[in-house]
């Protein structure tokens, strides 16, 4: 076996080497649903946008997820519904989720966490969310202050004790 010999079968195994690795992690598509996954956690978003997710302890199975709530919270902004986020994200398009996402929301969702959260972030997130399906109802319409609400609400107006 001559030097180039073995310069070619050197370079042939990392070629293959390298080809093995590329194969076996799996392609960046999971990567980003795994962390999409994560960061719904990391996130709390379960904890308003998942009926009961809160009273099970975060048991409940990925398929139940951010189908969104009819329990209102009312403040000084009036009565909002954590949105039904699986029909959301299969209703837009990549684009105009990061758009939806960079828009201010009104309390008590956490819109700062959404402002700051990375593109690539806010992509992991939506495609687990499609990933995951529409799924479940719209939430009811938001209420503006004064107007007549019809669903239960939790209050998030600060009370003195008596
Ligand atoms: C404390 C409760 C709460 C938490 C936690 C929360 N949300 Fe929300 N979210 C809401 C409410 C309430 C609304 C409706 C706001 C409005 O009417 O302006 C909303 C609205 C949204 C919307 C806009 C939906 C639409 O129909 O346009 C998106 C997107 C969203 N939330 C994503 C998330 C994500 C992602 C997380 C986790 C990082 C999260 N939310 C955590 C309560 C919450």
């Amino acid at each position: 076996m001559n030097r180039h010999t073995l310069i070619a079968g050197a370079i042939a195994t990392l070629a293959a080497l390298t080809f093995q690795q590329t194969a076996h992690a799996e392609p960046k598509y999971d990567k980003s649903l795994e962390r999409g996954r994560y960061l719904l956690i990391v996130g709390g978003c379960n904890d308003c946008h998942t009926p009961g997710f809160a009273e099970s302890g975060g048991k409940l199975e990925p398929k139940q997820w951010l189908t969104g709530s009819d329990v209102g919270f009312q403040g000084p902004w009036g009565v909002t519904y954590p949105s039904n986020l699986r029909t959301l994200a299969a209703s837009l398009n990549e684009k105009e989720w990061l758009q939806r996402a960079r828009t201010p929301m009104r309390p008590p969702m956490p819109s700062p966490s959404l402002m700051i959260m990375t593109v690539e972030d806010l992509k992991s997130v939506y495609r687990y969310i499609r990933h995951l399906g529409a799924a479940g109802n719209a939430a009811p319409e938001y209420v503006p202050p004064g107007q007549p609400v019809t669903t239960a609400v939790i209050n998030f107006v600060p009370v003195k004790p008596l």
